[in-house]
């Protein structure tokens, strides 16, 4: 039950707001106790004040302060009495009771504070009651004596409206947060209810059905930002299985070709008891063709399936450069000359370099390979090689129109299928040579573009080898 999110929002909730609630009702109480008490206290000075008034006016008229004294005591009995039923009041004039008037709760017993003391008294009550007491000090200068006035009163009437109070809130505090807690797990509820909808979608999501898409309420909020953040990746997801199913498609075409035209040699050839040995060495001469074929096709497509994997392991050791671009230059001619194409490029500086000398030859044979194969006859190739380091193959041939110069380092793409697979010198291609050219220099932390090409006048190729790469582990396109 703890572990649904909405259980734990609401309960973290309504204890934070039940802390909060809790500090706040503290705080009220202890502000309004003290503000009641000293109203009670402004009253009890206020009292003090006329019975001071009184006995100097008393003193006065009479003329002494014997006489004034008796008439105090009687106005404070009969006329202060009645003004202040529930206040018990005295005077004392050096420890001498001059007056006095019970209140509610009785009478204060002896001058029971200091002067100017405001503070608890024990009274002379039937109840044993608390009083709240002010005394204060008043000279009468026709009297001249000092008189203490003390004037108290029951807090009883303060206290019922202060528990009162607490019972306030001791009742709407948990009522409060009762409520707060409901309307909170609605509102969690309610705002996690496009959570629970997308796990629902994304349920229903299988491999077969990665076009799907989650819908995106409101793509301004969170979860608007959750559902296009899993939408992206399900693009991606689809794109990668897009690939991999146009990979198999492709790759078992270029599997069938070779070996049906093997098959069917061999079945022309088994179809008649006998024949004459040329018929028999044709025959062979194409099933040759066509395993050679074959095996440069499986052999592609396992370094591509390798790569993929992240399972080849490239060895870097310290080479040149310049010494493995004239060997594939030499091997380019053997290609070039029967094809009348001319093979330009060295001698080159010498270029130290560290990467894999097997994979970077790979790479160069593919470029002029290219460079020779889609050069028609009386073409030239010409190969740079800049510091850096940067090799350039530049040919005079057909050129790549524009249009699909990006799709050229795509598995199986070739620009015109029909031909380049009747092209002579290697039989035709498969379409994979860029794709593993391209993934060679990138795990050199290089890079392998079409610098400038256009139909009929030919095509250069850049690949940068950068002297210190970034170790990458880069997929092949
Ligand atoms: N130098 C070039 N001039 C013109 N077109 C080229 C050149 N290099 C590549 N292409 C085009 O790009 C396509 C892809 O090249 P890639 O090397 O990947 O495949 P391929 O040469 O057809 O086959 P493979 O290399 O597998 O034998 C080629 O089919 C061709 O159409
Ligand atoms: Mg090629």
């Amino acid at each position: 039950m703890f572990s649904s999110v909405r259980t734990r929002l609401t309960l973290w909730y309504t204890a934070i707001l039940g802390l909060i609630l809790t500090i706040f009702a503290v705080a009220v109480n202890g502000v309004i106790t003290y503000r009641f008490h000293s109203e009670l206290d402004a009253s009890l000075a206020s009292a003090a004040t006329v019975i001071s008034v009184s006995l100097r006016h008393e003193i006065q008229e009479h003329h002494g302060r014997a006489p004034g004294e008796a008439m105090f005591a009687g106005v404070l009995k009969t006329i202060h009495a009645a003004s202040f039923p529930r206040q018990a009041i005295v005077v004392y004039a050096k420890g001498r009771l001059v007056a006095s008037k019970p209140g509610v709760e009785g009478e204060i017993e002896s001058p029971p504070q200091p002067a100017g003391a405001v503070g608890w008294c024990d009274v002379r009550s039937r109840s044993g009651a608390r009083l709240r007491l002010v005394s204060r000090s008043v000279f009468i200068p026709e009297a001249g004596v000092d008189y203490l006035i003390a004037v108290a009163e029951p807090i009883d009437r303060t206290q019922s409206q202060i528990s009162f109070l607490r019972g306030v809130l001791l009742i709407a505090v948990p009522l409060a947060l009762v409520l707060a807690a409901g309307a909170g797990y609605l509102l969690a509820r309610k705002s996690l209810a496009p959570v629970a909808a997308m796990s629902r979608q994304v349920n229903r999501i299988t491999a077969g059905k990665l076009g799907q898409r989650l819908t995106v309420a409101n793509s301004q909020d969170e979860l608007g930002d959750l559902a296009t953040t899993f939408n992206g990746l399900l693009r991606r997801l689809d794109e990668a299985f897009e690939q991999q199913r146009r990979f198999m498609a492709d790759a078992s075409h270029e599997l069938r070709t070779p070996i049906a035209v093997s098959r069917t040699a061999a079945e022309v050839m088994l179809s008649s008891p006998s024949r004459a040995e040329e018929e028999y060495r044709e025959a062979l001469g194409i099933v040759a063709a066509q395993m050679q074929r074959l095996t440069r096709v499986v052999n592609d497509m396992f370094t591509l399936a390798l790569a993929d994997a992240g399972a080849y392991t490239v060895q870097r050791h310290r080479f040149y450069l310049n010494d493995l671009l004239e060997e594939a230059l030499l091997a380019a001619r053997v290609l070039a000359a029967p094809r009348n194409v001319a093979v330009a490029g060295g001698p080159f500086e010498d270029a130290p370099y560290e990467g894999d000398e097997d994979l970077i030859r790979q790479l160069l044979l593919i470029l002029l390979d290219n460079a020779v194969k889609y050069t028609p006859a009386g073409g030239r190739v010409d190969v740079r090689l800049e510091p850096g380091y940067i090799i350039r193959v530049a040919d005079t041939g057909i050129g790549i129109a524009e249009d699909v110069q990006a799709r050229i380092f795509d598995r199986f793409f070739r620009v015109d299928k029909a031909r380049s697979r009747s092209a002579p010198g290697g039989g035709g291609g498969a379409g994979l040579g860029l794709a593993i050219a391209n993934w060679i220099a990138t795990v050199h932390g290089g890079k392998l573009e079409v610098e400038s090409s256009s139909p009929g006048e030919g095509s250069v190729f850049r690949v940068t080898l950068p002297l210190n790469p970034s170790p990458t582990r880069q997929q092949p396109g």
